[in-house]
């Protein structure tokens, strides 16, 4: 089995963009805009069909810095798509009970399709009570343990939004996944372990390396698909990937001289790499696109259509 196949490194539409090292640029900003606009044409069908557009609840608790950054990015998305945006802000001393009364409020609420509770939740709140709480078929973050049951059983209904951009990432570069040995590094609710329930739903042939693994930089080496979702500046080198991988950052961090990174050091991957995705502009414009196609499907299924 070797890395995934070179002659399929084309986008969709257009010829693609390589690094200076060589390697295709997964271009995340340009096929969100893609996969947005489908969002927003479906969208416009389903207002015409049902009377109201689909609704997108967004909740934050407190004003973490990075959050009201990825909310405020969400909640516009969601406006331009056609969805409708209804904004929940909460102080950070917003009690769990307060929370979980509101999540079975949008959860009553018919205008409601989907439902996204920013995490991290201040402290003294359990994210995973509040996670169950959300009605399933609201669950536009895929969190809830009956979308990952779904999932780890080959029946995804609502799919976690950075894997499933990673999924239709690969797809649109004709990047194959099947038979590939894919590493996926960190093992998170929210990115490492739907990456690895989706990357084995692809047929690929998954590793999932976190603390307690042994030797990282051999699973790094022998992977033709890396995933990193770690939170580390430049935590992978370059050096450690097999030429011609695909190599997916989900990391977006900042490094000591202030600019935004990944968690693979950029510059060397890339002159090994055959695929790789820059930070930023890759993963994180993907994330927010599932979310919102991730949102019509809500609509979409609990009407009926
Ligand atoms: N915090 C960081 N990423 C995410 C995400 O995808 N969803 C939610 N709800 N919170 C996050």
């Amino acid at each position: 089995m070797g890395t995934p196949e070179a002659t399929a490194g084309r986008p969709a539409s257009g010829t693609p963009t390589r690094t200076s090292g060589g390697a295709v640029l997964l271009d995340g900003k340009a096929v969100a805009a893609r996969v947005r606009a489908e969002v927003a044409a479906r969208a416009a069908a389903f207002a015409q069909a049902r009377g109201r557009r689909p609704g997108l609840a967004v909740v934050q608790v407190g004003n973490d810095a990075a959050s009201s950054v990825y909310v405020r990015n969400k909640r516009r998305a969601s406006h331009e798509a056609g969805i409708e945006s209804f904004a929940h802000d909460l102080p950070a001393s917003t009690s769990e009970a307060h929370l979980l009364e509101l999540v079975g409020t949008l959860n009553g609420d018919p205008r409601v399709d989907g439902i996204l509770v920013q995490l991290p939740l201040p402290r003294g709140v359990d994210a995973n009570r509040v996670m169950d709480a959300v009605d399933p078929a609201k669950d536009v973050d895929g969190f809830h343990p009956v979308n990952t049951g779904l999932l780890a059983q080959k029946r995804p209904r609502l799919r976690p939004c950075t894997p499933f951009g990673v999924i239709r990432l690969a797809q649109e570069y004709g990047i194959t996944l099947t038979g590939q040995r894919a590493t996926v590094v960190g093992a998170s609710n929210i990115v490492g372990r739907p990456m690895a329930l989706e990357l084995l739903l692809a047929r690929a042939t998954v590793t999932v390396c976190h603390t307690g693994t042994r030797d990282l930089r051999a699973e790094v080496e022998r992977a033709d698909v890396v995933v990193a979702a770690v939170g580390q500046p430049d935590f992978i080198p370059g050096t450690w990937i097999k030429p011609g991988a695909a190599v997916f950052d989900v990391g977006i961090n900042r490094s000591a001289d202030g600019r935004l990174v990944g968690d693979v050091a950029f510059e060397s991957a890339a002159q090994r790499a055959g695929w790789i995705t820059p930070v930023p502009g890759g993963l994180g414009p993907m994330t927010i696109a599932m979310l919102l196609s991730n949102a019509v499907d809500a609509a979409c299924q609990r009407a009926g259509i």
